[in-house]
């Protein structure tokens, strides 16, 4: 539980590679999200690729990260809102598995949004060949840190409500 308060979101990389084997633990860390309906409307990209992500770093300021980064992972759902009404929720259980997962190896991460900034994703689509009837959900860009952040430690009473709002 220690990787919900040490996750943090992480910009700045070290040239380190992050290895086939451990990408594949945090792919399956988010293949292991609460899905509605059990559906898991969602496909995975792995990007590694440098001119990709530096295209992709391209295309907001917002994500200039991904030149530095050592991968990323795009999560996308076909995005069908009559058969698969919760797709954003599953793919946001989705992408925090990732980050977490991600966070108990050693690396770091960024969740980029994607949708529903359709005009930054079609840029993003394009560049990753996803097809029209899907949506970019967003973007996780990855390495070791080459930053340190301190642990996360929230709490806000004004959030809660007993019983009644
Ligand atoms: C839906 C969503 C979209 C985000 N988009 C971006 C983004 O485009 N670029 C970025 O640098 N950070 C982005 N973030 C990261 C947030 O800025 C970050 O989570 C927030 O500042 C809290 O910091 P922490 O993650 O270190 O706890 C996004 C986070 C979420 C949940």
């Amino acid at each position: 539980m220690e990787e919900i308060y040490k996750r943090r979101s992480i910009r700045k990389y070290t040239d380190k590679e992050i290895s086939d084997e451990d990408m594949k633990k945090i792919l399956k860390a988010g293949m292991n999200a609460p899905s509605a309906h059990n559906l898991k409307p969602y496909d995975l990209i792995v990007i590694k690729n440098k001119e990709t992500l530096a295209k992709l770093a391209d295309t907001c300021i917002y994500s200039k990260m991904l030149n530095e980064a050592n991968a990323a992972i795009a999560v996308c759902s076909k995005a069908d809102n009559k058969e698969t009404p919760h797709w954003q929720a599953d793919c946001g259980a989705v992408t925090e598995n990732i980050l977490l997962e991600a966070t108990h190896l050693g690396i770091g991460t960024c969740w980029i949004g994607g949708y529903p900034d359709l005009e930054k994703t079609a840029k993003e689509k394009e560049i990753l060949g996803i097809p029209d009837n899907y949506q970019l959900f967003c973007l996780i860009s990855m390495g070791y840190p080459a930053e340190e952040r301190k642990v996360n430690d929230n709490y806000y009473e004004e959030k809660v409500h007993y019983e009644k709002f």
